[in-house]
């Protein structure tokens, strides 16, 4: 691998830690983040560990007007031997790199980042929670930075990685949550950028978002944009259901984002000999399912929260409860097991983290 070499700048004042039996989501942040610049005609360049700061740019410049962006998230944890894991990170630059190409951004150098990723956590792993449930969040992110209004890709960007200590996602942390089932709205059409982990596919869910939970729903069920009959996502996750021993997850079909939580899940099942379907799933199946007892559980998976059981769907005036409002035996098990891995508590027979 080529060098890459990282100016580092070290704060001069560390700031104060949270406490880390309280933490909430992605509310505080650690005391250095990454920057790299992009320019037109000289590539990523200009690789920098600052310390956390606010960034200055033109008002002009284009992501805030046609919100050129990609985003990931991932996690690191220490374990009981002080060693800093970092969960299948190569995936999620990957992924961002796929992000790039839809949304016209100069790919990075995956190995690269990395390596810029390993010496920022390396600079702040006093950050990093070690209270059960907790993790420290990490968001690489970029930006179109080129001031101009014309509707064309930005000329400049920058990348940049900030860091969270976080606890659970969802206040309801592993306690099945209730879903509306979204009938106007849709997060993602065919053809669209639901694959893509760019902003405004966060920005565009906050509606029904919202009317969901001034219904007292935690999140919404998204379904195709087509025949708004086929599930595609819950709330920014990714979904499972298990319906009779097997379990079922929507196949991925250019509008539904392409989980690493939702991967991890579907080896581990493969590995359990658990009957698995990537398939098309419709909400009519789940109520059947439903009415003749056969829905076992649900689940939605993601970075942020990991797995979230979910114990009732609302559709339209149906109801439909998920095994008593109960987490289920596989739900359980498959946090515990992902969780054990991702913090160092459980043999990663899968070769997952990196150290
Ligand atoms: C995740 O599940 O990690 C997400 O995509 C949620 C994130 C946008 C906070």
């Amino acid at each position: 691998m080529t060098a890459f070499p990282i100016q580092v700048e070290r704060t001069r004042t560390l700031k104060d830690k949270p406490d880390i039996h309280t933490l909430g989501f992605g509310q505080v942040f650690t005391d250095h983040m990454f920057v790299m610049d992009y320019t037109e005609g000289e590539g990523w360049h200009s690789a920098r560990i600052m310390p956390y700061q606010p960034i200055t740019l033109d008002p002009s410049a284009m992501v805030f007007h046609y919100g050129q962006t990609v985003f990931e998230g991932m996690k690191a944890y220490v374990t009981a031997t002080n060693e800093v894991l970092l969960f299948r990170p190569e995936r999620n630059f990957q992924r961002l790199n796929h992000s790039n190409d839809r949304m016209c951004i100069p790919t990075i150098n995956e190995a690269h980042a990395l390596v810029a990723l390993k010496e920022l956590v390396q600079l702040d792993r006093e950050w990093i929670p070690t209270a059960p449930g907790t993790s420290l969040y990490i968001r690489p992110f970029i930006i179109a930075t080129e001031p101009y209004l014309g509707v064309a890709a930005s000329k400049n960007y920058q990348f940049i990685i900030i860091m969270s200590p976080v606890g659970s996602y969802y206040k309801e942390g592993l306690n099945p949550v209730k879903i509306l089932v979204e009938k106007q709205y849709v997060r993602a059409a065919k053809g669209g950028t639901g694959e893509a982990k760019t902003g405004g596919n966060y920005a565009s869910s906050l509606k029904a978002a919202e009317l969901a939970s001034k219904e007292g729903y935690a999140q919404t069920l998204w379904l195709d944009s087509i025949e708004n009959k086929y599930i595609e996502e819950v709330g920014s996750m990714n979904i499972f259901f298990k319906i009779n021993g097997t379990v079922i997850t929507p196949a991925l079909n250019g509008s539904i984002l392409p989980g690493i939580t939702r991967d991890s899940i579907l080896h581990m099942l493969h590995s359990q000999n658990i009957p698995v379907e990537e398939r098309r799933i419709s909400v009519d199946e789940v109520v059947e399912a439903y009415e003749n007892g056969t829905l076992e559980e649900a689940f939605g998976t993601g970075t942020a929260a990991v797995i979230s059981p979910i114990g009732e769907f609302k559709y339209g005036e149906q109801q439909i409860l998920v095994n008593n409002n109960e987490i289920g035996l596989l739900t359980q098990s498959l946090y515990d097991k992902l969780t054990g891995i991702q913090n160092g508590t459980i043999e990663d027979t899968f070769d997952w983290t990196v150290i």
